[in-house]
């Protein structure tokens, strides 16, 4: 029977479309085969499948490692000297997996202010950024912007994340998949020149400030974010993912304690330089 024939099972796909769940995916890997519940692929199609499993989509690049790949998104972010370089920079890049694996469309960069003095990174795109192209568009971004604005951060921060393209079934982004994106986040900060950062979730602040705490830990101190040559050093805030907060509505205020810390420095008058 399909959804649409019957209004439980299709409320109950829309909410946890809604939830940004499009993939059943069990916590153990079952082998189906040795269960006796498929049988096994005919022989020529087993060859197509070996043939497809390291490059899985025809335009996919055989993966070099890591730090090369990380070394060609340096370079690449280097020469960008405008956000809109950079941007055409990403959306040519084929080092990151994702790209192949997650999105069903295009890059997704940032949106906001080119010169906001607060740089908010999230973690990766949803299903709502990967179709509209644009970083917290969805319920999760929609809290995040009723809470920028309660805090008089509206039209004064550039929001982006720790990776360009949507993890597929909305997993969080392995740490390899951040370092081949990092350059280009790296490049960003650069360009926009904020004064803070604000890492919004545990897989944010873990992979900025290369911590492996968990984000209960972290939240609401500053920490310093350090780019990978030293040359740019930003005081960074962590604090609890929107996701997280429409989950679990009680941690909103330690969200909002946050979000205080933040304004607090960020609206502090500057010192003259003596
Ligand atoms: N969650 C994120 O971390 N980033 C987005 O852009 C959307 C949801």
């Amino acid at each position: 029977m399909s959804a649409a024939a019957n209004p439980i099972a299709e409320s109950l796909l829309a909410f946890w479309a809604d939830a940004g769940v499009d993939a059943m995916l069990l916590d153990e890997p079952l082998d189906r085969i040795a269960a006796g519940r498929i049988a096994p692929p005919a022989p020529a199609a087993r060859k197509v499948a070996a043939a497809a499993a390291p490059a899985p989509s025809p335009g996919r690049p055989a993966q070099p490692d890591v730090s090369a790949v990380v070394a060609q998104a340096r370079t690449l972010a280097a020469q960008a000297e405008t956000l809109e370089a950079l941007s055409a920079a990403i959306a040519g890049f084929d080092g990151c997996p994702l790209r192949f694996d997650g999105a069903a469309s295009q890059a997704v960069v940032w949106r906001g202010d080119a010169a906001a003095p607060l740089m908010v990174i999230g973690e990766g795109p949803g299903q709502d950024e990967d179709r509209q192209g644009q970083p917290f568009v969805g319920r999760a971004g929609q809290l995040l912007d009723k809470m920028l604005a309660a805090a008089g951060l509206s039209g004064r921060v550039m929001i982006t994340n720790t990776v360009f393209w949507r993890p597929p079934g909305n997993r969080t982004p392995t740490p390899a998949e951040q370092a081949v994106c990092a350059p280009f986040v790296e490049r960003a900060i650069a360009l926009v020149q904020p004064r803070m950062l604000l890492l919004v979730g545990g897989a944010s602040a873990k992979a900025m400030l290369n911590k492996d705490e968990g984000i209960l830990s972290m939240r609401g101190r500053w920490h310093e974010w350090r780019s990978a040559d030293g040359a740019m050093e930003l005081p960074a805030l962590p604090t609890l993912h929107p996701a997280f907060l429409l989950r679990q509505p009680a941690a909103k205020k330690r969200a909002w304690a946050d979000l205080l810390t933040l304004t607090e420095r960020l609206d502090r008058p500057e010192r003259p330089a003596p």
